[in-house]
């Protein structure tokens, strides 16, 4: 007997992650692997969350009780002291918000503009849920292009994804840029704002983010992650922060107990360990720092960053070239052609002794060229 099948899934690829340290140490019979693919926090988790994780261990017989509340109404006055746990819904990382985002909005064929040069999951989610995505090209310096993203929405859009820090490229969109563009969406559509490495943004910088429209009230989502600056990746705590309507339209998308309490207490202690964002934040701006430096030093190509990675560009050799050359010399980049840059790869920040690993692989490979 056959079954049916949905056609709108079987577009979604399968996600493929990238190879593992253990892959890789298999396959090219190597001992020292460094991984610095996956825009992790080098430092580890804040070890005020590891403290919150396993006190809560004694609770993993039971469902997860008041934690995620108790999440919520830390995570409201930190954004603004007008908001409260109305006004943020908590999910199984950041994925799981756009998810709960997508299949909220995204029914009945509407379409979601966003850049081509963004997070794939956007598009994923809205073709998962019948979709139409609408993405448009990259400027010419890699930024999202505001002016084609206004142009492209029409009556069936439905969400606007904005990245800022953008995955891959580390860029981000100044005020003025982002409030002309928000005069340009009509006031029915959802803007969501993937702030997933806000904390990463140098103090002071002209940085147009997502909760000032929150706070006017417009229809716009802004949407963080525990897996970056925090350190918890592993764990699987992200959230968004909007209007107390949407937010509780949204939850209607939310699976029952979608976070285990020990990932939800090591997120809440993670919010006063101020020490170690302090500590993560300066690492980033010290190793971009560095690597730009040490990438000028080879006559490589980058796009200067606000997050905690770097997007080499204009190789001097096919990504996939250079990828397996650094492979087989234990060092484990994320080639960016799955993410319509062909001749591009993106570095997340590693401790120092693996960003020299880096660029000593780098030096050799571009000698052998
Ligand atoms: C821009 C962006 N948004 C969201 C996420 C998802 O993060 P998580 O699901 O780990 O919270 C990522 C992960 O790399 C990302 O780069």
């Amino acid at each position: 007997m056959t079954y049916r099948i949905n056609p709108n899934l079987l577009k979604v690829p399968l996600y493929i992650a990238g190879k593992s340290v253990e892959e890789v140490q298999r396959e090219y019979g190597l001992d020292d692997v460094i991984k610095i693919a996956s825009n992790e926090n080098a430092l580890g988790p804040s070890p005020m969350a590891m403290e919150a994780a396993r006190k809560m261990l004694s609770e993993a017989h039971r469902y997860p009780g008041i934690s995620e509340r108790d999440l919520r109404q830390a995570i409201a006055p930190r954004i603004h002291s007008s908001l409260d746990e109305r006004n943020v819904i908590v999910g199984n990382g950041a994925t799981d918000v756009i998810r709960m985002i997508s299949q909220s909005f995204i029914f009945d064929g509407g379409e979601m503009v966003t850049c081509s040069a963004s997070f794939p999951m956007y598009h994923l989610f809205t073709t998962m849920f019948g979709g139409k995505p609408v993405l448009t090209p990259p400027t010419p310096s890699l930024g999202f292009d505001l002016k084609a993203m206004a142009s492209a929405i029409t009556a069936d859009t439905r969400l606007i994804f904005l990245c800022a820090p953008n995955n891959p490229t580390g860029l981000i969109f100044s005020k003025s840029e982002v409030a002309d563009f928000m005069k340009r969406v009509p006031e029915n559509v959802v803007v969501v704002f993937d702030e997933a490495y806000f904390d990463f943004v140098d103090e002071g910088a002209d940085y147009g983010a997502g909760t000032e429209y929150v706070l006017a009230g417009r229809n716009a989502i802004v949407v963080r992650s525990f897996s970056k600056s925090a350190g918890l990746a592993n764990m699987r705590v992200g959230y968004a922060v909007s209007k107390p309507d949407i937010i509780e339209y949204v939850h209607h998308a939310q699976l029952p107990f979608n976070n285990g309490a020990v990932a939800l207490a090591a997120a809440r202690a993670s919010l006063d360990d101020h020490e170690h964002l302090k500590r993560s934040k300066q690492f980033a701006r010290e190793e971009r720092e560095w690597l730009y430096a040490a990438f000028d030093s080879l006559d490589l190509t980058y796009v200067k960053s606000q997050a905690n990675f770097v997007l080499l560009t204009n190789l001097p050799m096919p990504a996939a070239t250079l990828n397996e050359k650094l492979l087989r010399r234990g060092v484990i980049i994320r080639p960016m052609a799955a993410w319509g840059m062909p001749n591009a790869v993106r570095a997340t920040l590693g401790l120092r002794a693996e960003n020299e690993r880096l660029i000593e692989a780098l030096r050799e490979v571009l000698k052998e060229k």
